[in-house]
This record gives C-alpha cells, structure tokens and sequence, in this order.
C-alpha cells in the first residue's frame, strides 16, 4: 500500500478543495493519504512517503506563494530522489504560467514529477474528477 503525502499551501480554499480530492483518490485506491500544511513539511520526513502531491495557487507574478511554500518547496526539491510527484494548484487571473514556471524549476532539480494539474478558482466536477484521478495515479 502506497502512502502518499498531500502537501499544500491555500489562502481561500481552493487549493485545499483539490488536496481534499486528491486525498480521496488515494484512499479510494487503496493508498494511505496524509493531508500536510506546508508550513509542517521538510526534507525530514520525505522518508515516511512513497509518493508525494504538492499544492499551491499560483500567488505573486505566476510564482508560488513565498513566505511558507516556496522555503519549503527549496528545501524538499533536491531530495525527492525519484520518488513520483504530482504538482497541483488554482489560479485565477492569468493562464497557468505558474504552473509552467514550477514544472520547469521541479525538471531542473531532477524531480520525478509524474503529473501536474490547474484548476481555475474552486475545483468544479470535472475538476474534482481530475483531482481524484491524480490522486489514485499516485496511491
Ligand atoms: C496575492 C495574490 C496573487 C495572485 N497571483 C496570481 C497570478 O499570478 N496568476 C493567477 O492566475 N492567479 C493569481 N492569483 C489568484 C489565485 O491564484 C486564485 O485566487 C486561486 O484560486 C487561489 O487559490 P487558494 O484558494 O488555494 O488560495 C493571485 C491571488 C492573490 C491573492
């Protein structure tokens, strides 16, 4: 049985809604889901997880939300070895070029990201039915 972190960072909720669905994809295959705040994650306990899906909005200019995800996200990306990652977030008022910029700064550091996945603003069915299919990808 996969046991698969959800680590995530959301200021309204949106992200969170995701994290909540990519939980229920995990365990709805199986697999044993961990809901983290971000602010609770480091490197440390990369060990404890097969598998690992991070969550953040696109915050900024198209970047990650500085003051807790993306110390954090400095501090996990060189240690994730090739352990399957997905990326996930909502967004808003652009196109998901946060979400390119990410997936390019995950590819640079050597991470095995398996799958990334944008929602705008809260997740609608189709957009729950993704999450959860990214959850049981992962579990
Ligand atoms: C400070 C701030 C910066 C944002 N920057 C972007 C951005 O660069 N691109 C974008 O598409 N949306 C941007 N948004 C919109 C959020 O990504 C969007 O509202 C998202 O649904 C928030 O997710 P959450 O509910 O998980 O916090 C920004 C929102 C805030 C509050």
């Amino acid at each position: 049985m996969s046991k698969v972190a959800i680590v995530y960072w959301s200021g309204t909720g949106n992200t969170e809604a995701m994290a909540d669905a990519v939980a229920e994809g995990v365990t709805g295959k199986g697999g044993e889901a961990e809901i983290i705040q971000c602010s609770d994650f480091s490197a440390g306990k990369l060990g404890d997880y097969d598998a690992i899906a991070f969550g953040c909005p696109a915050m900024g200019s198209e970047e990650l939300e500085d003051t807790e995800f993306q110390p954090m996200w400095d501090d996990v990306k060189g240690e994730l070895g090739d352990k399957p990652v997905a990326l996930f977030g909502s967004y808003e008022w652009a196109d998901g070029e946060w979400m390119e910029n990410w997936k390019a700064d995950a590819d640079e550091a050597g991470v095995n990201v398996v799958d990334t996945l944008i929602c705008y603003d809260a997740p609608d069915d189709e957009g729950v039915a993704n999450c959860r299919a990214l959850g049981e990808k992962l579990a």
